[in-house]
């Protein structure tokens, strides 16, 4: 994304082009970025040559799932749906591991039937419905198990997972404990040990207690995984002063622990992959001037784009069309939804805008579109590729007949 001329442009289309043509709120994609976040977190890990599962809840529209199969990923999902929408993206049965603390009966028979790669399971109890139901369909089913190191991420607190207060996977005990007890089974195979510890994770740190942890635990087992499965969790530069996140340290206390452990790793990258090709344009409906305050309405809202109002999550805002004026107040930007977290940014001075000018909301890529609802019965909206000069819709805007 870059200024030519002052108009903001997505590869060689004019943005303003696509907000004039398929209407606002659009998340507008390039395909260009995303294929080199791909190729990246390939070269980054190439000498542990990993199996890389993109993890579907951070963005779930088919079109890019095709594209992401087209290089070479597999599949990271949460749900019976996310599976459907990996398998008609073409992912095949090999590449797709299936997480989830609550995972119902229909959805562990689909990953049966299927022969997915792994279940990554997460609980006792579920374990022993994993294994109740091979017994009845008299097959071996092969499952990772999920542990929960007691780590801080050190991230944003609701996105912490990997603390002993958190839901997730097993502590060392159960997990243990479990191994032992499903070591004979006929019908589960514990093949992976998996974890997670959190997302938008900015320092490798907490990795390398969580390697340590894992490097501890496999010894202590004594069980011989196939497969370790590391999770996501990378984090990207929403704000320039993020320090970028040091994939070489990373790779390099995986490299020390493969030394000693001969197994395939996993990663379920989500926002490392999508987060930063996207940008979500909206257009100024009204501005409102307070003494304090300059209210900026978007027709964007928290139901297009939730982190914000969720996690106090950051995303900076940029003009179309850049301009040298200035307005020195505090410019509040908000969406039109009865809610007062319904605000994306509070900036203190920008650039002069007029109520029908457009802006752009950046890094919108992971965990926008996928968590947009319809709150307040507002249509979800459209979803569009960009591809050097070519630009073509891949999620049609929601009409309120859809809805209503
Ligand atoms: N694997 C597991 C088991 C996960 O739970 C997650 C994310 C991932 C992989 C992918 O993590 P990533 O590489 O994207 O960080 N909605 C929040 C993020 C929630 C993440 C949930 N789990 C947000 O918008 O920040």
């Amino acid at each position: 994304m870059y200024f030519n001329k002052n108009k903001l442009f997505i590869e060689k289309v004019s943005c303003l082009k696509i907000a004039r043509e398929f209407g606002t709120p659009s998340y507008c994609y390039s395909l260009n970025r995303l294929k080199n976040n791909i190729r990246n977190f390939q070269r980054n890990f190439k000498t542990i040559s990993p199996l890389l599962c993109f993890s579907v809840k951070s963005n779930s529209n088919l079109q890019i799932l095709k594209e992401i199969k087209k290089l070479g990923m597999g599949a990271d999902v949460v749900s019976k749906g996310e599976m459907l929408q990996a398998l008609k993206a073409g992912i095949s049965t090999n590449k797709i591991v299936f997480s989830g603390v609550g995972k119902k009966t229909d959805e562990l028979e689909f990953a049966i039937k299927k022969k997915i790669l792994l279940i990554n399971a997460e609980s006792e109890s579920e374990i022993y419905e994993i294994e109740r139901l091979a017994k009845l369909k008299k097959t071996i089913v092969n499952i990772g198990i999920r542990l929960n190191p007691n780590i801080d991420a050190k991230t944003l607190k609701k996105i912490s997972t990997g603390k002993h207060e958190d839901k997730f996977g097993l502590t060392e005990k159960a997990f243990l404990n479990v191994l032992k007890y499903f070591k004979d089974s006929n019908f589960v195979k514990i093949k992976c040990l998996s974890v997670h510890i959190g997302s938008q994770i900015t320092d490798y740190k907490p990795y390398l207690k969580m390697i340590n942890v894992l490097d501890k635990i496999i010894k202590k087992s004594k069980h011989l995984f196939d497969y370790i499965d590391l999770g996501g969790g990378m984090g990207i530069q929403y704000e320039k002063k993020t320090k970028l996140f040091n994939y070489k340290k990373y790779r390099e206390i995986i490299s020390n622990f493969l030394k000693k452990h001969k197994v395939k790793i996993i990663f379920e990258p989500g926002r490392s992959i999508i987060a930063n090709c996207a940008m979500l344009l909206t257009q100024i409906i009204y501005i409102k001037n307070t003494s304090k305050k300059r209210f900026v309405i978007l027709d964007a809202a928290m139901n297009d784009l939730m982190r914000p109002a969720l996690y106090g999550s950051y995303h900076n805002i940029i003009p179309l069309v850049k301009s040298n004026k200035k307005n020195k107040k505090i410019h509040d930007f908000v969406g039109p939804i009865c809610e007062t977290t319904d605000k994306f940014l509070s900036v203190k001075g920008f650039q002069k805008l007029n109520e029908k000018d457009y802006v752009a909301i950046l890094d919108v890529g992971a965990y926008g579109m996928s968590l947009s609802s319809n709150y307040n019965l507002r249509p979800k909206a459209s979803e569009i590729m960009v591809e050097k000069k070519s630009f073509k819709v891949i999620l049609k805007r929601q009409k309120l007949s859809n809805i209503i």
